[in-house]
């Protein structure tokens, strides 16, 4: 399994996103992480499919869109019409998971389910065989820049065992909020795969050389 990098875009320039995102692909990001954000599941609004399909429009790399928004199964379409690449939604919003996540595999897109941090993994061990990605959420969502909530750990490793045990060898499991070079690492080890980190790497003087550092991490 390829370890593959994903910026957040939520701490990205606004005014010059073309420019972040030709940024992002030429020091060697895998994905485009996009923040999507309703104001109702959590207190913050970001974009939606409109800008999703502009981005995708110009994007060198594959678009990993989260969505933070109450009833995703509503509006699942409209962000596969807009191009996604890799489409999750959180357990908490949605009531019929194993078909939200069986629809979007058969639009041919990458299916993932995500976990507020007080959301334990028992809750999905049924949906794993239906999902492509698990993403933790390792910060309540809705900001950048808050820190990696250090019971993550053990939900990692319990997916990372259970992917070992129901053979479901292809299963990623992604990490979201708090990710930095100081914890990169370590989180690969537990069995990471997908990293994504937003104010690390936009806040620093050097986004590209924080990429390249990342990358080299989690090789
Ligand atoms: C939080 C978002 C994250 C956020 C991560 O609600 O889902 O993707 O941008 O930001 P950092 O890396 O700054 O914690
Ligand atoms: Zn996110």
């Amino acid at each position: 399994m390829n370890n593959l990098l994903a910026p957040s875009i939520l701490s990205a320039d606004f005014m010059h996103l073309e420019r972040e995102i030709r940024m992002l692909a030429s020091a060697g990001a895998d994905l485009v992480h996009c923040d999507v954000m309703d104001g109702h599941f959590v207190p913050n609004l970001t974009f939606g499919p409109p800008v999703i399909k502009q981005i995708k429009s110009i994007s060198p790399l594959p678009l990993d869109v989260h969505l933070m928004i109450t009833n995703p199964e509503a509006v699942l379409d409209q962000y596969i019409e807009a191009g996604t690449d890799w489409l999750s939604f959180q357990y908490e919003a949605a009531i019929h998971h194993q078909r939200a996540l069986t629809h979007i595999r058969k639009k041919g897109l990458k299916a993932g389910i995500v976990l507020n941090p007080g959301t334990a993994v028992e809750n999905i061990r049924d949906l794993l065989p239906d999902c492509d990605y698990v993403l933790l959420m390792s910060v309540n969502p809705g900001f950048g820049g808050q820190s990696y909530i250090p019971q993550v750990d053990k939900k990692i490793r319990q997916l990372a065992a259970w992917r070992k045990e129901m053979g479901l060898q292809a299963l990623q499991i992604e990490v979201d909020g708090g990710i930095s070079l100081e914890n990169i690492n370590r989180l690969k080890e537990l069995g990471v795969n997908i990293f994504v980190a937003g104010s690390a790497i936009f806040n620093t003087q050097d986004p590209v050389k924080t990429i390249q550092e990342m990358k080299k991490g989690i090789q």
